[in-house]
């Protein structure tokens, strides 16, 4: 899973930061658990403006997750993503 989160200064200042601080805490913690799946990577990317913040007010923090841009972002709803993915393969079946 690849999630990219804008650090233009807009996002910056509306927490992007917490979301890359959730997600490196997700990362270090959960995914290196005793058997967790190592076919779930998480691929934390960070990002210039993304440009959305251009074409529309307040749509920062902006959050790809796969390809899905997700506009005003939150950090409970970019983990709530990663985390249903996530358990997809951490769970046993
Ligand atoms: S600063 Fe994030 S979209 Fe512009």
């Amino acid at each position: 899973m690849k999630v990219v989160v804008c650090v233009g200064s807009n996002c910056t200042m509306m927490g992007a930061d917490s979301i890359i601080a959730s997600l490196e805490n997700l990362k270090d913690t959960l995914l290196q658990k005793e058997g967790a799946n190592p076919a779930f990577t998480l691929e934390i990317e960070m990002a210039r403006c993304l440009g959305e913040c251009k074409k529309k007010n307040a749509v920062s923090p902006v959050v790809i997750v796969d390809g899905e841009m997700y506009r005003n972002a939150s950090r409970e709803q970019i983990m709530s993503v990663v985390l249903d993915a996530a358990y997809e393969y951490i769970l046993p079946k």
